[in-house]
């Protein structure tokens, strides 16, 4: 699970747009919201979304940085978005966090970027220019304003006739798919870099898997379960053929004393043998798993592959019910699963497989 922490001065629907996005799958979670704003909305609806937010003062933010960070360790965080973040990120926490920082700003940087270019003042300076064209930018913070690496861009047209409002809620509309789109790439770069730095030899020499003595053996280390049933001697029958209670009684047996059957000698078995199943059971029961779930398990896949398709369509709704989808499918596939395993052995020792 990857945590990232959000901060955020103001209204906060960047933020809350990113916890709706990644905390409903499990790789991704939004586990942390602070705030400069001691009445910043983005408290409340941080909260009311089960994200642990908290506050700190623009004194601690500017003098005790460390504070900042003994928070953002506590809850584990690997990565920052800003998202509408007024106040300085102070040096310490940009070399704690280097490259792992992204800040969303309403504008296409390095166009109205710097000191002062923030929300209506940006979109005012775009109308009054006359541009036709406007958009979001995710870059990475390093310690000059505005001016990070970009990860990624989205524009927007400006209208005829809009006003800095209307165009700031149309440059919303498409930081709302940015933002989460510009942290996926952020963190697949992460993911490369760091296989990247992997020592050459664990990647060029992997351990060869042990070769498996039987097709039993195969499916057990398949299953991870241990298969010591030893292979039945064709030579001999695996039990004597004993009746002890057809076996001819003695006056001993009616003395009182222990009947015959207790005192005659027992067929000799090995005690993996009494209690072994049918050497075959372990195949036919993984088959017949394999084939309850095998249409389930197709659905699942295909519904798992409609949720990026619908995201990178921008239909976050769609990407979330195909998610929903493929959750249900996979647990369909997996009680078929369990319903099978349950119901093989009986059904083997009814004389029915
Ligand atoms: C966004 O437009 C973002 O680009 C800028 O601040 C605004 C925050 O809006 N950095 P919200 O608080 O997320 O609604």
């Amino acid at each position: 699970m990857i945590n990232i922490a959000v901060f955020a001065s103001g209204i906060g629907s960047n933020a809350v747009n990113l916890a709706k996005t990644f905390n409903s799958g499990s790789r991704i979670r939004v586990a942390l919201c602070l705030t400069d704003k001691e009445e910043a909305p983005v408290i409340e609806k941080m909260r009311a979304l089960g994200v642990p937010t908290e506050y700190f003062p623009r004194t601690i933010w500017r003098n005790e940085p460390q504070a900042i960070l003994d928070v953002l360790r506590a809850h584990d965080i690997q990565m920052i978005a800003l998202a509408g973040f007024l106040c300085f990120v102070d040096d310490a926490i940009v070399k704690a966090y280097e490259g792992h920082i992204l800040n969303i700003h309403p504008s296409l940087l390095p166009a109205y970027g710097g000191k002062g270019m923030h929300g209506a003042n940006v979109h005012r300076a775009v109308i009054e220019n006359g541009d036709t064209k406007s958009g979001a930018t995710v870059h990475i913070v390093t310690n000059e304003v505005d001016a990070g690496p970009i990860v990624l861009q989205r524009e927007v047209e400006v209208l005829p006739g809009d006003t800095p409002e209307t165009l700031e809620a149309r440059v919303h509309e498409a930081e709302y798919l940015l933002f989460p789109e510009a942290i996926l790439k952020s963190l697949a770069t992460m993911t490369e870099t760091i296989e990247a730095a992997e020592p050459a030899t664990e990647k060029t020499q992997p351990t060869p898997p042990p070769i498996p003595q039987s097709v039993d053996d195969a499916w057990a280390e398949a299953l991870g379960v241990p298969n010591h049933v030893p292979p039945i001697p064709q030579s001999q029958p695996v039990y004597a053929p004993y009746d002890a209670f057809s076996a001819p009684s003695t006056p001993q047996s009616m003395s009182g004393r222990q009947p015959e059957m207790a005192t005659a000698p027992q067929p000799v078995a090995p005690a993996s043998q009494q209690t072994a199943m049918p050497p075959t059971y372990l195949v036919w029961s993984v088959l017949a798993t394999v084939l309850c779930c095998t249409v389930p398990g197709i659905v699942a896949i295909i519904m798992s592959s409609k949720v990026s398709s619908k995201f990178y369509q921008g239909d976050i709704e769609g990407s979330q019910r195909a998610s929903r989808n493929a959750e249900i499918w996979i647990i369909i596939s997996f009680v078929l699963g369990v319903i099978s395993q349950t119901l093989y052995l009986p059904l083997t020792i009814a004389g029915l497989f």
